[in-house]
């Protein structure tokens, strides 16, 4: 990591008044989640339009839910890394707010990792695409917690509503699903009062949630980025830190 890059963003984090920070499936890397872009990942080993789509669980529930039921699987067996750590420490202090594109989780769990005495709600994150750990009923749209063990041997062992009886899917946003609008704009109000906005780990080729980081540069924010490669948002980022989220996030925030 280049040290003098680090530094300044170290003394531009601890200037700002107001952080946001948008976090993507690269935050999480490090905890052994794979990301969906990038060799080996997700989307180079399955197909989005068979697993991730209405259509799709239309067609075929079983064959999406034994996918998040891996997902699951995969990410039940991991933990928050240094990056979400210091993130919830800084957020649980009140001048960052987390909005993420990840479903895993583990944002939350950082937050639930903090002293008692911490302001654990505050380092929650805004989590715009959802949750692994929610399910939403597809007659009533009821929406819950669900930690429970899945079974997906066949349709007639899916998790099924308890009020009506109907199919529950993953409470996750599926390719052409709009996003929860107020929480959408509650993430474009905190990115809009930011003085800095913090990008992690995110390809930001998603839309909407990628526009948040320009909400505060057109604001008059500033933009630092973490992410081993180049994004879209490079170019109009004031620092790019090329390194790994656990190695970078905790030495930018350290102090703050
Ligand atoms: P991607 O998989 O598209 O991008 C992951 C990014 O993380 C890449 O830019 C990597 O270079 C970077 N990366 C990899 N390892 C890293 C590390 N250790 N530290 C920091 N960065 C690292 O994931 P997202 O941008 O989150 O949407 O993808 C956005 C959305 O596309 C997801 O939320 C999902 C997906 O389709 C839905 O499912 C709706």
């Amino acid at each position: 990591m280049d040290r003098g890059r680090l530094e300044r963003g170290r003394q531009r984090v601890a200037a700002a008044r107001s952080l946001v920070a948008l976090t993507g499936a690269g935050v999480s890397a490090e905890s052994g989640v794979p990301t969906f872009r990038g060799e080996e990942a997700l989307w180079e080993r399955f197909r989005p339009e068979e697993l991730a789509t209405p259509q799709a669980f239309r067609d075929d529930p079983v064959r999406v839910w034994r996918w998040y039921a891996w997902r699951r699987d995969r990410v039940a067996r991991s933990a928050p890394n240094a990056a979400h750590r210091a993130l919830a420490r800084v957020a649980a202090a009140g001048r960052l707010t987390i909005v993420t594109q990840n479903v895993d989780g583990l944002h939350g769990l950082a937050a639930d990792e903090l002293d008692a005495e911490a302001d654990r709600s505050r380092a929650r994150p805004l989590e715009l695409h959802g949750s692994l750990f929610r399910v939403r009923c597809t007659g009533c749209d009821r929406r819950r917690p669900h930690r429970e063990p899945l079974r997906v041997e066949d349709a007639s062992t899916l998790p099924r509503c308890r009020s009506c009886g109907a199919l529950l899917r993953p409470d996750v946003v599926w390719f052409g699903e709009p996003l929860d609008a107020s929480l959408l704009e509650t993430a474009y109000e905190a990115a809009a009062a930011a003085d800095l906005c913090l990008v992690v780990g995110t390809s930001a080729v998603v839309h909407p949630a990628a526009g948040i980081a320009t909400v505060t540069v057109r604001a008059g924010g500033e933009l630092l980025e973490v992410n081993p490669e180049a994004t879209p948002l490079s170019a109009i980022a004031t620092i790019s830190l090329r390194a790994p989220a656990a190695e970078a996030v905790p030495a930018l925030l350290v102090g703050s």
